[in-house]
């Protein structure tokens, strides 16, 4: 009945979300797409920072899977962004910074909001509606301390509502990025990057924008080999 329950929510969300029509974007796009419903291991994250490394690479993300209030039996079947990583709770996201982590020496740093986003990913969907429509600002609750031992950052994160999510913009305000070199890597429904490039020259005038690699989120477990070609094609990993 639960799993019946969950196709009918994430057939519903994307009628809802291919019904709410912006400019610019294709019609038809899977934007929430029902991959493969995975029942995940809950493991608390200990650390969202690899430290003590002397690597000038970091890799920031943002991932619905370590943001959500997945703990104490909550409900998570519904989600369609919930993913392992050799264990450990991710996200569509969390699963490409891993990926390129995998490929190249480089600390990892999952962004984490202070307020947990809902356990079910149709709550997620209408919230981050709200802070968007709201101009939000969500607090983070973890901060990078030590920005000046890293000259590129790559930044990862999923698009929501052809938009960076809030807490992103919360991100780059904090970070002057002046003089460094960002990587941007992001998965979505279908909308790929949206004008969400051109937005983080705007937040990072000063910094130097790499080109992005985006993966339709239906394409997450097999992108390793586009991971590699893109990382080699900068002139980065093997
Ligand atoms: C609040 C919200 C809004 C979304 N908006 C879009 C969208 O506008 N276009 C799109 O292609 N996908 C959209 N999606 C789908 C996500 O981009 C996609 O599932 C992504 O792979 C999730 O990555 P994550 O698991 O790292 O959070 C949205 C998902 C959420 C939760």
């Amino acid at each position: 009945m639960r799993k019946v329950l969950s196709v009918f929510i994430v057939c519903l969300l994307s009628l809802t979300l291919s019904a709410c029509s912006q400019p610019n974007e294709n019609e038809g796009e899977n934007i929430n797409p029902a991959d493969e419903i995975v029942e995940p291991e809950i493991v608390e994250p200990e650390e969202n920072m690899e430290t003590g490394s002397d690597a000038h690479i970091l890799i920031a993300y943002f991932t619905y899977g370590e943001n959500a209030n997945l703990s104490n039996g909550a409900e998570v079947s519904s989600s369609a962004s919930i993913q392992n990583w050799n264990g450990e709770v991710t996200g569509n996201a969390g699963v490409l910074a891993h990926m390129i982590h995998d490929a190249i020496e480089a600390d990892l740093f999952s962004i984490r909001t202070v307020d947990p986003y809902p356990s079910t990913y149709d709550e997620t969907v209408a919230q981050g509606r709200s802070e968007n429509d709201a101009d939000a600002r969500p607090t983070l609750a973890v901060h990078i301390e030590n920005l000046d031992q890293y000259d590129t950052i790559f930044i990862g994160f999923p698009n929501w509502w052809y938009d960076l999510p809030m807490a992103m913009y919360s991100f780059f305000e904090e970070y002057d990025f002046s003089g460094k070199t960002i990587v941007p890597f992001s998965t979505s429904g279908g909308s790929g990057f949206s004008d969400i490039l051109q937005t983080i020259s705007e937040l990072e005038p000063n910094a130097t924008l790499l080109e992005g690699l985006t993966i339709n989120s239906s394409q997450i477990s097999e992108a390793q080999n586009d991971v590699d070609a893109w990382l080699s094609s900068l002139g980065y990993g093997q």
